[in-house]
């Protein structure tokens, strides 16, 4: 039965000494100092600077300034008493041109960040693509160009090899579906492409680099633990009647099994969504040797549920979400609806699937209107959506699931994408006038759980 109350008092001891408590953040979305030190611009820094692509024209320029804060952030998250930090490595620091030349001010910044995480005993979680694919890559077709398997190869291989010996912790890509369908389908993030003849692309070299990327770590870094983070929703259908039903099937192909599926090994859901079988197009002899792994981890983001109702009117889907702000329930600054019974249901579902070994949430969390008084913020409905979710993580745990860590998203308050600075996502506030942090109360309740 769902219940979003459930009746147990959280504490760390419940989840077991094994299970890996986190936060979560973002290069693009935190560090700022776009072109420092040689680092050249990624699609977010050209597409913020088109008219109308993010909120109030807010640009990820500085963000948090992390780039020269980060001793200061490393610190906030020992503070905070979480033993596991999750960022992720622009691409455009490293490798300017995209491949070839590697940029040792980009390398030594990480080495840096790296450092301090584990001179501060907090263990370090690296993704490699978290959505900031440097802009002379997209100049040649970005994610389109079967070329960039190899271009993201030399990524991660330069990556792998300077901090491998360091890094244990390793997740390839961040919610492909987001940023393929965002990105090349729906022209709503970077580098703002649409249609099919983008998004169908785009898809299929982004699982064959994912592979690329997990094997090329498997190789230089043996004792990795790899992962990729998938987004994911729980889906709903708006009735139950039969028309709702189908439509629901295929909001949750392209929605939840897109990208996991073929790399378990079980292909693309072309099934319910026959538009995709236009991937095949660009399928090359071999390719179905190349499109899955045995990964170590699957990382998890759920944030939501969506309900799903038949539309004659979408194209290729025939189906649309019904607005939560149409259905009259309590919403985030995403207007997203509050529904922590989602998490439990997303993490039986893929559950389910005997080829995943082990599940970590890699993100969970909510934006909302904070107000700072007397130096303070209660956020109490930050504190009460994660301690909510938190109990359904539990409960899924208890009665079998293996999921085996939590990633609050996320540390400070940051750039959050087409939306801009103005959804709060933060454990700490930010000031992005004066760049100061304050612990929030969701920041205290967080460092009191794990203390
Ligand atoms: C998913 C993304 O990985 C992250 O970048 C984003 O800020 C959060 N969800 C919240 O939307």
């Amino acid at each position: 039965m769902d219940t979003d109350n459930l009746d147990i008092v959280l504490s760390k001891q419940l989840f077991g000494d094994d299970f890996a408590w986190g936060v979560s953040t973002a290069a693009l979305q935190i560090e700022g100092s776009c072109d420092a030190d040689g680092k050249s611009p990624s699609i977010w820094d050209t597409f913020s600077a088109r008219k109308g692509k993010i909120l109030n024209g807010d640009k990820p320029a500085t963000a948090c300034d992390f780039y020269n804060r980060y001793e200061q952030d490393i610190d906030l998250v020992k503070e905070l008493n979480i033993p596991n930090f999750r960022f992720s490595i622009a691409w455009s620091r490293i490798l300017p041109d995209g491949t070839g030349r590697v940029n040792q001010a980009g390398i030594d910044h990480y080495n840096q960040v790296i450092n301090y995480c584990l001179k501060q005993g907090i263990e370090p979680w690296i993704t490699l693509y978290h959505w900031d694919l440097p802009q002379v890559l997209e100049d040649k077709g970005g994610w389109t160009n079967r070329e960039i398997v190899s271009w993201f190869s030399d990524f991660v291989t330069v990556c792998a090899k300077n901090f491998g010996d360091r890094v244990k912790y390793w997740m390839v890509m961040n919610e492909p579906a987001v940023f393929t369908g965002a990105g090349y389908f729906l022209g709503i993030h970077a580098p703002g492409r649409m249609g099919l003849r983008n998004f169908l692309p785009a898809i299929h070299h982004v699982v064959l680099s994912i592979v690329a990327g997990a094997r090329i770590l498997r190789e230089l870094v043996p004792d990795a633990q790899i992962g990729n983070t998938f987004s994911c929703s729980h889906i709903e259908p708006y009735a139950d009647k039969p028309k709702h039903i189908n439509a629901a099937k295929r909001a949750d192909a392209l929605i939840n099994r897109l990208f996991i599926e073929p790399i378990l090994g079980l292909g693309y859901p072309t099934e319910e969504v026959t538009a995709l079988k236009g991937i095949y197009k660009y399928h090359q002899p071999g390719d179905e040797d190349n499109i899955s792994f045995d990964f170590d981890f699957i990382g998890i983001q759920n944030y939501t549920r969506e309900i799903v109702k038949y539309s004659f009117f979408t194209p290729y889907i025939g189906a649309s979400l019904v607005k939560a702000e149409k259905r009259n329930v309590e919403l985030t600054d995403m207007k997203w609806e509050v529904y922590p019974p989602a998490i439990y249901h997303i993490l039986k579902k893929f559950n389910a699937y005997p080829q995943i070994k082990k599940l970590i949430i890699t993100e969970n969390g909510a934006a909302f209107p904070d107000e700072v008084v007397n130096n303070k913020i209660e956020d109490t409905k930050r504190v009460k959506y994660l301690q909510t979710h938190l109990q359904q993580v539990l409960k899924a745990r208890q009665e079998g699931c293996k999921v085996d860590g939590y990633f609050v998203w996320t540390l400070t308050d940051n750039f959050e994408w087409a939306e801009g600075y103005h959804p709060r996502f933060g454990l700490v506030h930010v000031d992005f006038e004066t760049q100061q942090r304050i612990i929030k109360s969701s920041g205290h309740w967080y460092a009191n759980l794990l203390k």
